[in-house]
């Protein structure tokens, strides 16, 4: 049991109140660094924030803000009733490899070796607090049905292009992306998704959390708040923190996100991340009276909207609503899409839809960063979609989709209905299998992975702890055999883990 320290300890943070940065970053810098050296050993105690703030001579929410930044980002934890501790298990990522003393560094290296203040936030921002591993199985979620992929007709669209490749494909081309591929898009968005735009609007982009940088490189300042669905997607959440920005909570109800419990807690901020269609990871849809108070406010309060598509495509029950982008008459929704639930993920081709206004920085942004997509596989895309072999693909998978989550609802009906509870919903590639209700989901997540099956806690998408814990599992990608031996696995990790936890000490 790691003895707790002393609080006289923590006079000896040195906090400079006539120093640039705010004294709770200070704070939370201090106690970074005392927990990743050691100093602070994984689960001891933490003072409570009253005597905290007393003995160091700071306001209680200097103390309560540097704490939330610390739980938010899994360096602390707090456990109702008995107070705040250090982590015990600190991210293996944030861990340096030599805790004590810094590394060795050749004597003749010139000049400084520290990272700028943006470098610094950019290698401390984590995505996962429980990094996945790259394999993939049963049911790391985001991903398609990649054995299912038409390799052959891709192959074959391949060749032909590669043979008849003009020097055009091979040369650097227009930064906003091949114009038969932004034309395929447009008019595919437009039958599918009710959007109102044409190809002038669309920037073809390395993936969607490609178009979600650009989006923030050109809107958003360092400071800015930017509304963030809670729970809501982490690698989004991570890429505005480390532009600077702050995410601001904002609850998502069965209704998707709660618009005036946005408008209590930021009415300035700057944009509203959102996942309308297929809210990630509730699977909740925005109602079309959210939309429109959405984006009503967003005109008066002078905000953008990013609207994520993702895999909007995949709905199996109710109707569709249109687009955000589509319905929105003061035209401050930014679109993002993606080739890679719908294709397969390492394409790495996605796109934006924005307003006229903001495509020339979007582009601009796209050359300083990376210039272009590869030509050669945008005008692959753009044949495969001009040839029905997209809509085609998207037929079959919608239906094995449907199957196979008609597949995990069976499963869990069968072999866990004490243990998981796992609603049908309309579309998306994952479900939220809620756990009993008192089950930290972060334990049984752990556990879950040593039985060497991947999902993610529903932690990991909670700034602040969730109220009932849960775990994400993708369906699409894993088959119907597949799924039924890793309901009945996960069922046995979660009894293990609640006998443990009910065993009396
Ligand atoms: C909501 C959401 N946005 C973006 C992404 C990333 O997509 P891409 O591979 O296009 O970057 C994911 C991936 O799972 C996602 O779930």
């Amino acid at each position: 049991m790691p003895r707790r320290p002393s609080i006289s300890s923590f006079r000896a943070f040195s906090l400079d109140s006539s120093a640039p940065e705010a004294l709770h970053r200070q704070l939370y810098e201090e106690l970074r660094r005392a927990i990743l050296s050691g100093r602070l050993a994984p689960g001891s105690r933490l003072p409570a924030s009253r005597e905290f703030a007393s003995v160091s001579r700071i306001s209680r929410n200097t103390v309560l803000t540097a704490y939330s930044q610390l739980l938010a980002e899994g360096y602390i934890e707090s456990r109702a009733g008995s107070g705040t501790f250090v982590a015990r298990a600190i991210p293996e990522i944030m861990v340096p490899e030599t805790p004590q003393g810094p590394p060795e560094v050749s004597a003749d290296s010139p000049g400084s070796r520290a990272l700028s203040r943006r470098g610094t936030v950019i290698s401390e921002t984590p995505i996962l607090r429980h990094p996945l591993r790259t394999v993939a199985n049963a049911f790391r979620p985001g991903l398609p049905a990649l054995d299912h992929f038409p390799m052959d007709i891709w192959r074959r669209l391949y060749d032909r292009r590669l043979r008849r490749a003009s020097i055009r494909l091979l040369s650097y081309d227009d930064p906003q992306g091949y114009l038969p591929l932004r034309e395929a898009i447009a008019a595919h968005l437009a039958a599918s998704r009710g959007a109102r735009c044409g190809p002038e609007h669309v920037v073809i982009v390395n993936g969607s959390q490609h178009g979600t940088d650009l989006s923030a490189r050109v809107l958003l300042d360092r400071g800015d708040e930017v509304w963030f669905e809670e729970p809501g997607y982490f690698a989004a959440r991570a890429l505005f923190r480390s532009h600077s920005a702050v995410p601001v909570p904002v609850p998502v109800d069965s209704d998707g996100l709660v618009v005036t419990a946005g408008i209590e807690r930021a009415p300035n901020a700057r944009l509203v991340y959102t996942t309308p269609s297929h809210q990630n990871p509730l699977g909740v849809t925005l109602t079309l009276a959210r939309r429109v108070a959405l984006t009503k406010w967003a005109e008066e309060a002078g905000a953008w909207i990013l609207e994520d598509d993702n895999a909007s495509e995949y709905r199996y029950h109710g109707r569709p609503l249109a687009a955000l982008q589509g319905i929105d008459p003061s035209n401050r929704v930014v679109y993002v899409g993606t080739f890679s639930k719908v294709m397969f993920s390492a394409l790495r081709v996605g796109y934006v839809v924005a307003p006229t206004d903001l495509v020339p920085a979007l582009v601009q942004a796209r050359v300083l960063t990376d210039r272009q997509t590869p030509g050669l596989s945008q005008a692959v895309i753009a044949d495969f979609m001009n040839e029905g072999h997209f809509a085609r693909h998207l037929r079959r998978m919608r239906t094995l989709y449907a199957e196979r989550l008609a597949a995990l609802l069976r499963a869990v009906r069968e072999h866990a209905s004490d243990v998981l509870e796992v609603h049908e919903g309309e579309g998306g590639m994952s479900r939220v299998a809620w756990l009993p209700p008192g089950l930290d989901d972060v334990e049984v997540g752990a556990e879950v992975a040593r039985a060497g099956i991947q999902c993610l806690p529903l932690a990991e998408y909670c700034s602040v702890p969730c109220e009932r814990g849960g775990l994400i599992l993708g369906f699409t990608g894993v088959d119907e055999a597949e799924i039924g031996t890793g309901i009945q696995r996960i069922a046995g990790c979660v009894r293990a883990v609640q006998a443990r936890v009910q065993a009396p000490v």
